[in-house]
């Protein structure tokens, strides 16, 4: 057994469930009793993790949405209230990466990595946080990234970096913005993580440098985002507001 959280009972939405951090998040969650809606794009996937959930005993729903459709992030969140019960925990994983030079890199390439992993963790944070205003308040973590803070070596990817330091900064403004309603945002920064969208074709090759490029001296099993992101949800973090929690088996100190 790992370390008790304090979090059972509570409902939680988790973005990006289907896959990777989400989905580490999502069982990590539901192995602390937590009720947990998995939303994501693939009904399939999200089907499979809510059986694991289920099997768990923890009581889970699959809600297919699209982060860009700020419709079905409603639909997503008020699904989860209708079937789960109050939401005041949420976790926001969704995300995409790919790469190009930004001397080549076309507008439209630039603005949908945006509208994914910028625009959506705002709206999906709107509709979250209105579900914790009904509520009576809640905790949302946004799972950003080290490249919101560093530029990744050999990776070309301003988009992606961009919108990640977008979503630290959102996360900041969210904090005072949303206290008043009861809720505190906090963002999570992983460095390299051992998920599909770290073994892409442009990052695969370089993975095992970046492991030597860590203090620790490895890149992250998804399963290690855990248990920061607990904590930032849990009553231990009860002061805690605004803040990004570099994840990054020290990769940023060097
Ligand atoms: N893997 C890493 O090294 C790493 C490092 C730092 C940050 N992150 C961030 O962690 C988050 C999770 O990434 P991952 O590595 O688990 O990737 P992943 O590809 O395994 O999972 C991504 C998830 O996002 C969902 N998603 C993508 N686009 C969506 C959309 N339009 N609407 C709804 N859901 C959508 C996918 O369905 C999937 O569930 C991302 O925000 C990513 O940027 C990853």
């Amino acid at each position: 057994m790992g370390a008790d959280f304090g979090l059972g009972g509570r409902v939680a939405v988790v973005t990006g469930a289907s896959s990777g951090i989400g989905r580490a998040v999502a069982l990590g969650l539901g192995v602390q009793g937590v009720a947990v809606a998995c939303v994501a794009r693939d009904q399939d996937r999200l089907d499979a993790v809510v059986t694991e959930l289920r099997e768990l005993g923890a009581r889970a729903i699959a809600w297919s949405a699209d982060v860009r459709d700020e419709g079905s992030v409603d639909a997503a969140v008020g699904a989860a209230e209708a079937r789960l019960g109050p939401v005041t925990l949420a976790v926001n994983a969704a995300g995409i990466a790919n790469a190009a030079p930004a001397l080549e890199m076309e507008t439209p390439q630039f603005t949908e990595v945006l509208a994914v992993n910028l625009v959506g963790v705002f709206t999906s944070c709107r509709a979250q946080g209105r579900a914790m205003q009904r509520a009576g308040g809640g905790t949302i973590v946004n799972i950003a990234s080290m490249s919101g803070s560093i530029a990744n070596r050999g990776l070309h990817q301003g988009h992606y970096n961009a919108s990640k330091a977008g979503v630290i900064h959102l996360g900041r403004t969210l904090a005072w913005e949303l206290a008043p309603s009861g809720v505190r945002v906090n963002t999570v920064s992983p460095g390299y993580t051992l998920t599909p969208m770290a073994m892409r074709p442009e990052q695969v090759d370089l993975m095992a440098g970046y492991a030597a490029d860590t203090p620790l001296g490895r890149n992250a099993q998804p399963e290690e985002v855990f248990g920061p992101v607990a904590f930032l949800l849990s009553d231990a973090a009860s002061f805690v507001t605004g803040v990004d929690l570099l994840v990054d088996g020290g990769h940023t100190i060097w």
